[in-house]
């Protein structure tokens, strides 16, 4: 009998990206402190009676063929384990594509998550995390979400005490694509680590904000807003050191959120996409107001820290 399922693929925020080395493989090994949020896909499932791996997506700049990544997801797991029969996949976005949100990575590892369900594979967390791996470095964080660590080139993942619900504001410029490649091919042409300019020890501030984040394990709610204060002044992206001067309507962007007093402001993973943590959701909607009215060709959204990765989707 043909089994389907549904689930929701939540986009990621950094609050912290700092390039620790580059490496021979090309890559750079980085320390990332990584957030789910309430900004998600929705990606069904449904197994078919060929062979045939069939992906459909309702957002006409998503590929869909073999570059695309829910695609080489489901061919990964048709390969691996023989038993994987035809499927369709079909994707609703709501994630801007090319913004530093993990938005194609977050449908792969729906997937793998939702491919593993529907042929019963048993597999755990690890093994999903290394399939995931294989396909792209953001993708083993999109599994289980919430709050985590995450180093190496991004796929080595260290669980944080999940903080969900701050208010968070998603802004994004309509016309402005960044190339994950492009951002780190140009911090590492530009030098930035040989020539001993990265931070210094005393200002790599993750072990800082991973303290923040685990003592908020014990706090009350109404202590919520010490925690998205101490967080928001230890927010840090290496990556807008090559993409700001490249993108001056980013740095306008950052100047516009910080106008409206936000407790921080950071360019997520690669850009374009820029956030910022507000007091509340009506401090972020004021704030997703003003930049939109202030600006032209910005997308806004509002949304909140969400302590898990992928889940069935509820209507
Ligand atoms: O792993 P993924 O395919 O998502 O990475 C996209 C691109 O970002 C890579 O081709 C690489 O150029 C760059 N990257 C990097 N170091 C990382 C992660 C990504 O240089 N740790």
């Amino acid at each position: 009998m043909s089994k389907s399922l549904s689930l929701k693929a939540p986009a990621k925020i950094n609050f912290y990206l700092q390039i620790t080395g580059n490496r021979p493989d090309g890559y750079h090994d980085l320390v990332m402190i990584m957030q789910s949020v309430d900004l998600s896909d929705r990606v069904d499932l449904r197994q078919t009676a060929s062979e045939a791996i069939v992906v459909h997506c309702d957002h006409p700049q998503v590929p869909q063929d073999r570059t695309n990544l829910a695609d080489r997801a489901a061919h990964l797991m048709q390969q691996r384990f023989p038993s994987v029969g035809g499927i369709e996949i079909k994707i609703h976005k709501n994630i801007p594509i090319a913004a530093g949100l993990a938005g194609g990575s977050t449908d792969a590892a729906a997937v793998l998550v939702g491919i593993d369900r529907l042929w019963q594979l048993g597999l755990t967390q690890p093994e999903l995390r290394e399939l995931a791996a294989q396909l792209g470095s953001d993708i083993p964080f999109c599994i289980s979400g919430g709050t985590a660590l995450a180093t190496g080139r991004g796929e080595v993942i260290t669980p944080v005490a999940d903080l969900a619900d701050v208010a968070i504001v998603i802004c994004k410029p309509k016309d402005i694509a960044i190339s994950t490649a492009w951002a780190y091919q140009t911090f590492r042409a530009a030098g930035l680590l040989a020539q001993g300019k990265q931070l210094q020890p005393s200002h790599d501030r993750s072990s800082e904000m991973l303290a923040v984040l685990e003592a908020a394990k014990d706090k009350h709610n109404q202590a919520l807003i010490e925690v998205a204060t101490q967080l928001g002044q230890l927010l840090y992206n290496d990556l807008e050191r090559v993409v700001l001067p490249a993108h001056p309507a980013i740095v306008q962007l950052k100047q516009q959120l910080q106008a409206q007093a936000p407790l921080g402001v950071l360019m997520s993973g690669s850009g374009a996409t820029v956030f910022a943590i507000a007091r509340d959701l009506e401090h972020a909607r004021q704030i997703a107001k003003s930049v939109v009215a202030g600006l032209p060709n910005i997308e806004a959204w509002v949304t909140k820290t969400i302590g898990n990765g992928i889940q069935d989707f509820l209507d």
